[in-house]
Order: C-alpha cells, then structure tokens, then sequence
C-alpha cells in the first residue's frame, strides 16, 4: 500500500495516512479508490451491505469480534475471547484451559458462560436529527443528559420491540453524530473448541502484546436458535443457527506485502482528544490504573493457590487485568519516550488557530472551545478518587449488593424512567450475572481485593473522601488493618449473597425488605446510596454539559481536517468497522527489523516446558520432525504461526477474521505489538502492527494435534 498522504502540515501528524482509520460502512464510498488500489477484489460497495456477503457473516460477541465459518451456525473468535467461557466450565481436576476442549458431535458442545451471546447487525440508522430534537442551548447539563438519555431509551424501546433484537443508539464524534445499532441477538451459545492454553495462551502475559509471538489464538462457539429459528434461551431441543453467509477458510494464506482487511468491532479510541485531555490522562490517571491493576493481580494470587478452584475462579479476572496493566504501561512509556504530547500540542494549536483566523468559524467554535477546556479541568479534579471508587467496584459482593439494592429502587417507576442496566430488557442479563457470580467470586479473595481497595481510599486527603463510607467502616485518621480485617471477616461470614438463591430472591424484593435486611452488605449498600446517587448525578450533569460542546468542538477538528482534504473517521465506539491495509513487518528500534511471519520453529526455540512456555510435547515432536502437512509456507520454509499487519485495530476487534482481498479467512486478529499501544491515542504508521493468527497454523493444530477433522470437514476450506 501506498503512502498516499504524506504532505502533512507541519508538525502534524494523526491526520489519514494510508492504513489509518476505522470506517464506518456508510463511508466506504469515500475510500473506495484506496481499496481497489490496495488490492480489494470484491465490489468496496459489497462492504456496504450489512446483511450480504461479507459482513453479514461478522457478529459481535460483546467485547469481541467473531465470524461464521459454516451454515451450521460455528463461530470463530480467539481463545481469550472464548476465556470466560472456558474457565466457567472448568474446575480442579477437570481443568478445560489446561487441556482444551474439542466437542467431537453437536450434543457434546458445552453452554458457554452465562451471558453469553451473539450478536448480528442487520440496521444502522441515523438517529441524529432525533437526538437533536430534544436538546436546546439553554438546558443545563442535567436536564440536557435526561432529555438525550430519554429519546435514546424511547428509539431502543421501539426498536426492540421484536424481542429478537437487541438496539442501542450509540454516539459518534462525542455527540455530533448519533446511530442506533438493530441486532439480532442469540442468546444459546455453546463452546465447540479450544485448543489448550498452552497453545492458545502459549506465552501467556510474558508475550501479551509483544512480537515475535507464537500463539494459537482461537476457539469455536455455535450459534443456537429455536426450532423456528429465532432465538431462544439455551435448550437441548435447540437447533444450529443457520447464518445466510460465512467465510470460506483459504488455507494458502497471505504472503508479505498482500492486502488484508479486518471488519470487526473496535472499543474505544481516544485520537480527538484535546491536548489537555491527553496529558491529563497519559501523567495522572494511567500511572493510578496501572498502578491499582497490578496491585489486585498481587492480591489475587496472594489469596489464592495456582491451580485451586479459588485460582480457576478468577483466571479470567486476572488475564483481563495483566492485559491492561501491560497496555496501560506501554502508553506511558512510549508517551515518554516519543514525541505524543508535542504533537498534539501542535496539532491543538494549528486547529485553534485556524478557527480563529476566520471570524465565521470563530463565531460558531470560539466559544465551545472555551468551554470544553473548563470543563475538562473540572472533570479531573476528583478523577483521583473516582478511580480508586470505581476500582472498589472490582469486588463482587459490594456491586452485587449495590445492584440488588439499586434494583428494587428503580423497580418503583416506569419501565422507561428507569436508570440504563435496570430496565425489564436487561433483566435476563441481570439474573445471568447473579447466577455468574458463583463461578467467579471467592470469599477470601473478594475480601483481600476489597481490603486492599478501602486501604488505598483511606489514604485519600480527608476533604476527598465520603463521610458514608469513612462511617461505615469506622475509617478515622488513619486505617486500622487488623479492625477492619475483623469488621470484613464479619461481615463475609454473616452476608448470605454468596449463594445463588439467594441473590435470585433478592431481585424480587421490596426497598422495604432491603431496609429492613441485616445482612452487612446490603447495609452497605444503603448507607452508602445517597452519596453514591450524588456522585451519579454530578457525573451526569458533567457528561451533558460536555455533550453541549463536545460536538462543536469535533466539528471544528473536522472542518479543520477538511480544509487539508483529510477525510475523517469517528474515534471506535464498540461498532461495526472497516480497517484495510497489508501484511507487513517493521522496525521496533533502530537496528531491528521484525520480519511479518514466525515460524513453528520459533515455539521449540522459546519452550522451557515450563508455562507459559510450555508447548505440548505432541506439538515440539511434529515441529522436530517437520510435519508441516498441508499448510506448509515456502516463503518461510515452515508452517507461519502468527504475523504482522498494518491494520488500524484496538481491543474489541479481538476475533476478527483478517480476510484477503475476496473476504477469505486467512487469519484472526489477536493482538497489536507494544509500540503500537499508544496508537489509540496517536497512530503511528511506522510502529502500528496488528498481530495475527495465521489460519493455516490453526488448521495445522485442529489436524494435528487435537484432531478436530469433524470441524475442518464443516468448514468451506480453500486449498
Ligand atoms: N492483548 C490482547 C488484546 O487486548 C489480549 C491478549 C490476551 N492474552 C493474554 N495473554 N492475556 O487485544
């Protein structure tokens, strides 16, 4: 692909370059020169189409990106995204994440984790005029973040009034754009195939988010449907979903240089951010999470023996914390490092300055522009303490009763005035959750975490913290760890919210049987609740009055990107997106290529037999012997584990399949290499490298070493 745009303005960067962006479907059109020129064979307007060929086969997990791979509904995705599910059907003795998992016919398949599902987009819609219909310049932030919370809850009502569907209206450029999202939701989710962590998970956290990587990162679900076809809750009786398009496999993969794509679901991206904001985030609150992400991984494992039940129990919290407590400390190193801050301080510059060159544009941004600035220094002043609250939330038997509590409160009113996570349509999620909780919650280890949380609160300045929480555990001046060791023993020897049945009644009980409870959670859980509903609503009207100028100022930026002939692409949201680019290696540091396959060589080069280094013995011995099979790559004389694309992708498009011009599987995405972190703040072409399952070494692995023929026999795979 070629670098198309490098006349940048001075000192600019994050401006489209070629491999930067994630589109939006309905923009395609606008790159569609620049796909057929980096090599996509199909029509860039069959990209369009929701429900045809491709993207009719990618589906959302929630969190990941998945896509069907036969007519019988499968599903493929990574093995982390599969973690959860694996884990829940895990226990000591019969432990699926160390020996993986195949189901050799459909009645062998396991039900994924509680709560899980799959999700296919069928609609996007405009929504933006509607929003706007409900908001003035003269509401304050409170009343403006109700009026646009109501339309939002009215359009998903209507939407969703085909239970089938699950819609939620989502926000582009902070409010400039809005769209409601029509999924079709299967809710019988079943797990078919993992391979073992040691090779889905080989290199474990040592190797999370690094190159050169060796790991097997993928896992089956299928899609289950009712006998009429829609969804239906989990039963025996249920048939195979049968989805109108999947992906074919190619097992003659990719090569250097070849095109690739990836259509998927990417979280959150932080590229328009103030300059203000960043360096908020990048030198105040980033060191605090990381910080608090390592600390409850220690107290994890301090509290709990690998390999023991309470361990297994909380597997899939700590891969998610080592996960981010590596990403988080990527950016701030690679923000001290380069050049982050001065760059979008230049970039800030140039775009106020050219607002204020003209009195038009200075007239409609000037003031917004002012205005989003107080509001950001207004919005750090507690993010100290709102990060140690919200990390508080971590520990289960606190949320579960703040919920509960919180539930029977909203119960009290209309279906539509209820706050987001309490309304009827997210009952059977919340029970899910309630009955979930068994499987990730140990006592001691929820103690430990919450000790440790009220510890670091109470070394908070006094004018910061809250009187509620100071009273209730008797926090003075100083913490005294042995009484509040003995307080929390109490209080998790006596509370009865650890059993199943008991969370389930309490979603059926009154505020009055909540205050009338002696249970010493949910006496928390009302002590604490005005504070906590205090805090909610000065959140809120903060979001609204950042909603009011948000907009204005993204219309700038856009305006601003324009004038250069840029086009733009929305910041990821969690929804559908395009990203294209190539496979291709790079330069980490000066001195140092990194070469875009790696070699089954490489997994004996790195194996100490000892986790996470430790490749089952059937899988060194085939790679000692050279049995590459059919999915041998002459290029690297070998079978590629795993390589390198420029694709523009973030945590969410986990899952993904990476496909090759003709929307072919050849890949999954799975990861992005250590430098290319910092990318969902500042994208950098020369260290942005997405990390990649080659399909034929997950096709090696199903043939060889788990025998998984029955699954290779049910996909389309090209040879
Ligand atoms: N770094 C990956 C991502 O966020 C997740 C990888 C999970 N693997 C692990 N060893 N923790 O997309």
């Amino acid at each position: 692909m070629k670098k198309l745009l490098t006349l940048l303005a001075a000192g600019m960067t994050s401006l489209v370059v070629a491999d930067e962006g994630m589109w939006q479907p309905h923009q395609l059109p606008i790159i569609a020169g620049k796909l057929k020129e980096a090599g996509l064979e199909l029509d860039p307007k069959d990209l369009q189409d929701l429900t045809g060929f491709p993207m009719g086969a990618i589906v959302s997990l929630g969190g990941c990106t998945a896509s069907f791979v036969s007519d019988k509904g499968l599903v493929v995705t990574n093995h982390h995204c599969a973690y959860g599910s694996i884990q829940y059907n895990s226990k000591e003795g019969n432990n699926l994440l160390e020996k993986g998992f195949l189901a050799k016919s459909f009645d062998k398949e396991l039900p994924a984790a509680p709560g899980s599902r799959v999700y296919v987009t069928e609609n996007i819609t405009n929504v933006t005029d509607k929003m706007k219909s409900v908001v003035n310049d003269k509401m304050g932030g409170e009343e403006r973040f109700k009026a646009l919370d109501k339309m939002t809850k009215t359009l998903v009502a209507e939407c969703e009034s085909n239970k089938d569907y699950r819609c939620s209206v989502v926000n582009f450029h902070g409010g400039l754009e809005y769209y409601l999202f029509k999924q079709l939701t299967i809710r019988d989710v079943r797990l078919v195939h993992a391979p073992a962590s040691s090779i889905g998970k080989y290199g474990g956290d040592i190797d999370n988010w690094q190159w050169p990587r060796h790991t097997g990162d993928y896992a089956f679900y299928r899609a289950y449907v009712g006998k009429d076809g829609k969804p239906a809750d989990f039963n025996k009786d249920n048939v195979p979903f049968e989805p109108k398009h999947h992906l074919k496999v190619n097992a003659k993969g990719v090569a250097d240089k070849d095109y690739i794509m990836v259509l998927g679901y990417p979280g959150r991206t932080n590229r328009y951010r103030t300059a203000t904001e960043v360096q908020n985030e990048f030198t105040v609150n980033y060191p605090l999470t990381k910080a608090l992400m390592g600390e409850l991984i220690q107290v994890i494992k301090d509290n709990s023996a690998e390999g023991s039940d309470d361990r297994i129990k909380y597997e899939s919290s700590l891969a998610g914390l080592a996960n981010y407590e590596k990403n988080r400390g990527s950016m701030i190193e690679s923000y001290h490092k380069g050049t982050t801050q001065q760059r979008k301080d230049a970039r800030e510059k140039a775009m106020r300055g050219w607002v204020k060159k003209s009195k038009s544009n200075n007239k409609k941004y000037g003031k917004a522009i002012s205005q989003l600035d107080k509001l950001i220094d207004k919005a750090q002043k507690d993010a100290k303490r709102d990060t140690i609250l919200n990390f508080m939330g971590f520990t289960r038997m606190m949320s579960t009763a703040n919920r509960l509590h919180r539930l029977a409160i909203e119960k009290q009113k209309a279906d539509i005035d209820r706050e987001r996570g309490y309304q009827e349509r997210d009952m059977k999620r919340f029970e899910q959750g309630m009955r979930a909780m068994d499987r990730r919650y140990a006592p001691k280890v929820d103690k430990a975490l919450l000790q440790h949380m009220l510890t670091r609160y109470a070394e908070l300045p006094k004018e910061q913290r809250r009187k509620d929480l100071d009273k209730f555990f008797g926090i003075g001046k100083k913490l005294d760890a042995k009484k509040l060791s003995k307080r929390l023993d109490a209080m998790y020897a006596k509370s009865k919210l650890g059993d199943e049945n008991t969370r389930l009644d309490w979603m059926n009980k009154s505020v009055e049987d909540f205050n009338k409870s002696d249970d010493p959670f949910i006496k928390l859980a009302i002590a604490t609740y005005d504070a906590r509903m205090k805090a909610e609503k000065e959140s809120k009207q903060l979001s609204g009055d950042i909603n009011a100028v948000r907009p204005k100022y993204m219309e700038a930026m856009i305006a601003f990107y324009n004038s250069k002939n840029k086009p733009v692409y929305a910041d990821a949201n969690s929804t559908l997106r395009v990203t294209y680019g190539n496979v291709k290696g790079y330069s980490p540091k000066d001195g140092l290529y990194a070469v875009p396959f790696t070699r089954l060589e490489g997994i004996t080069q790195k194996d100490t037999g000892e986790k996470p280094f430790d490749s089952p013995k059937k899988q060194l011995e085939l790679i000692e012997g050279k049995q590459y099979g059919n999915y041998y790559m002459k290029d690297i004389d070998s079978v590629p584990v795993n390589f390198l694309g420029t694709l523009d992708i973030t945590g969410g498009n986990s899952g993904s399949p990476t496909l090759n011009g003709k929307a072919e599987l050849v890949g999954l995405v799975f990861d992005g290499v250590y430098e290319s972190i910092i990318g969902d703040w500042d994208y950098e072409p020369a260290l942005n490298r997405s990390i990649h399952v080659d399909a034929r070494y997950m096709l090696w692995v199903m043939e060889n070493i788990d025998g998984a023929d029955n699954l290779i026999k049910e996909m389309d795979v090209i040879r």
